[in-house]
């Protein structure tokens, strides 16, 4: 047997990066992927990579921060698979260094929705069923090392990360007596797509070395490090880890 084998994972930015990532290692492990993104096209090659696992799957296209879509994920996973074991809050939005007096409040109002508010959302209507499920249920939220080293220009972004982090840490408190542990993974700059959007027009090369340079272990975050983070918090083997804030970084917090 499995390390996830019956349990249902609920994964958000799926299609791409360290999102991707975990829903094959969730996969490797037994589970049932519930795939969540905003891209169609990239939640299906997400599929199509769990092809070989053998394991169910199902895609839900849309944006996380609305509630209605996770009313939508919620409802129609539990309807079809029963209940929900796990949900990993992996889905950003990034932002290129921009001086905060030229924040457009859109744009701030938008960092918050999709890199906090979907957070509240999905754990709100998930919560029921993490709650009255056997194994107890497992929040893992994904903010950034810039929560504790931050950069000048990405104002908005660090500011939804801390929120994502004060957010695990309540939520982790509120819900300890049910059983169901929440914990946040702070990643150090990671080689997935979003990455380039931080350093925008630079040249990408220099963007890319000034975030390589920073990391004490000399290299960027694999999306498998947080893949594997995510897996060992949501597993039994940290049945007594909530509420924990752990760096993946390679020493960038230090
Ligand atoms: N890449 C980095 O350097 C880095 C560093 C620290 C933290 N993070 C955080 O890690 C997480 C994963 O990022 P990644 O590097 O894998 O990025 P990525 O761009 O490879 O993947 C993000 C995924 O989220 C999806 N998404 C974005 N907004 C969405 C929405 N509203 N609804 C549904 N899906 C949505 C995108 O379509 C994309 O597939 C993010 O929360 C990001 O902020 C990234």
């Amino acid at each position: 047997m499995t390390k996830f084998q019956g349990k249902v994972a609920i994964i958000t930015g799926a299609g791409s990066g360290m999102g991707r990532a975990t829903a094959i290692e969730f996969a490797k492990g037994g589970a049932t992927v519930i795939i969540a993104d905003l891209n169609e096209n990239n939640a299906k090659q997400t599929q199509k990579l769990l092809e070989e696992y053998n394991v169910p799957t199902k895609i839900f296209v849309g944006d996380i921060s609305k509630t209605e879509k996770v009313q939508e994920i919620v409802n129609g996973t539990v309807e079809e698979f029963k209940t929900i074991d796990i949900v990993a809050n992996i889905a950003g939005m990034p932002m290129t260094f921009t001086p905060i007096e030229e924040v457009e409040e859109e744009f701030w109002d938008q960092q918050m929705a999709v890199n906090v508010k979907a957070s509240y959302l999905l754990s709100k209507y998930a919560l029921p069923y993490l709650k009255n499920n056997q194994s107890k249920g497992s929040i893992v939220n994904v903010a950034s090392v810039a929560t504790v080293r931050p950069r000048p220009g990405l104002t908005a972004y660090c500011a939804s990360k801390g929120a994502i982090v004060a957010l695990t840490r309540s939520l982790a408190l509120e819900v300890a007596n049910t059983g169901v542990r929440v914990n946040v993974i702070n990643p150090g700059p990671a080689e997935t797509p979003m990455l380039e959007k931080f350093y925008g027009n630079m040249d990408p090369v220099e963007g890319r070395k000034l975030y390589e340079d920073s990391v004490p272990i000399g290299r960027l975050c694999y999306p498998e490090d947080i893949a594997k983070m995510i897996a060992y918090l949501s597993s039994d083997d940290a049945s007594f880890i909530t509420g924990s804030v752990v760096n993946v970084d390679g020493g960038r917090g230090l």
